[in-house]
């Protein structure tokens, strides 16, 4: 009666990942319970999460094949694409967020371009739009840059309105911390950097203020929800994001937090159950309004017994 804090399948959004073939399901091994899906199984998972009451999935894509620029990010017969287009189809009013970001798609895995051994902020805005444009094109209802190059937000949501799409959301990743739990997700989207590391365009752990002035930025250029990602070593840049806009707040509660849990329950050293629903509990609490999650099919499960 009491209880300050409630969470409900309809708070989570189910990342999932979609690789080219038929008939997949391939487990991620640093993930249990987690798989690299097929269109066709893809849209099954995604059923059974919308029967269990999670209102969105945001998907992941694992191209047939890399290149230096990621051109296989804006293909029409790109593998999210034809996901996300099935999807709309067999489950109308699933919402269905893409990702938008090169590094799954390059062979150097970084998320921009390449020039002189670095990443080129600016080169890179022009490709993301071109995805992030193709990806409303097949339906997706909100496009989520995770990227983190400057004036993305800016970049996407103009080439969205000029290519029709002005009813396509952004959901940015406003706040996204250079971290190391996102290390059992570079095995699962296979989009591991091959030289150097993320840490000249996303954030520095330390800093809390930055992200006040990235979520600052991306409003200006029109994001129309944030997110603060990771999540449970930030619950405090949660809160403080909470407290500094009034759009919807997401946050994202990666693969390292996930497969830790896991890791732990399988070895019989934490109830996993009661650790994922704490988790959930204080992410929420922190001020997230909606929590991107690998435990949204086991949270929904238990939530609903
Ligand atoms: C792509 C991207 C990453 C994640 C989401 N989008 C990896 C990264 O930036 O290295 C991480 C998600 C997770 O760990 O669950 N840029």
């Amino acid at each position: 009666m009491v209880r300050e804090t409630h969470v409900q399948p309809t708070d989570f959004i189910a990342p999932l990942f979609v690789k080219p073939g038929k008939g997949i399901r391939d487990p991620i091994g640093a993930m249990p319970g987690q798989y690299q899906f097929s269109v066709d199984t893809l849209v099954q998972e995604a059923r059974e999460l919308r029967d269990l009451g999670v209102p969105s999935v945001i998907i992941f894509g694992l191209p047939d094949r890399k290149d230096p620029v990621g051109s296989r990010s804006w293909a029409d017969d790109g593998v999210v694409q034809q996901a996300v287009s099935a999807l709309k189809e067999a489950l109308p009013d699933l919402v269905v967020i893409t990702d938008v970001c090169l590094c799954e798609y390059t062979d150097h895995g970084h998320c921009g371009v390449i020039r002189n051994g670095e990443v080129d902020n600016d080169a890179t805005l022009e490709l993301l739009a071109r995805q992030a444009v193709s990806h409303a094109g097949a339906g997706a209802d909100l496009v989520a840059p995770s990227d983190m190059m400057d004036g993305r937000v800016a970049a996407i949501r103009e080439a969205l309105d000029d290519s029709g799409y002005e009813n396509t959301g952004i959901l940015s990743y406003a706040a996204k911390y250079a971290s190391a739990f996102y290390g059992p997700f570079r095995e699962a989207a296979e989009s591991a950097p091959q030289f150097g590391d993320r840490r000249g365009y996303q954030m520095d752990p330390a800093n809390a203020l930055e992200a006040l002035r990235e979520v600052e930025l991306d409003l200006e250029e029109g994001a129309d929800m944030v997110m603060v990602k990771p999540a449970l070593a930030y619950l405090d840049v949660i809160r403080q994001v909470r407290d500094y806009c009034t759009v919807p707040l997401a946050a994202y509660n990666v693969s390292g937090e996930y497969a830790m849990v896991k890791a732990a329950a399988q070895n019989g050293w934490v109830d996993g159950d009661l650790v994922m629903m704490e988790t959930l509990t204080a992410v929420k609490r922190a001020g997230a309004d909606l929590i991107l999650t690998y435990f949204a099919k086991d949270a929904s499960r238990l939530l609903n017994r």
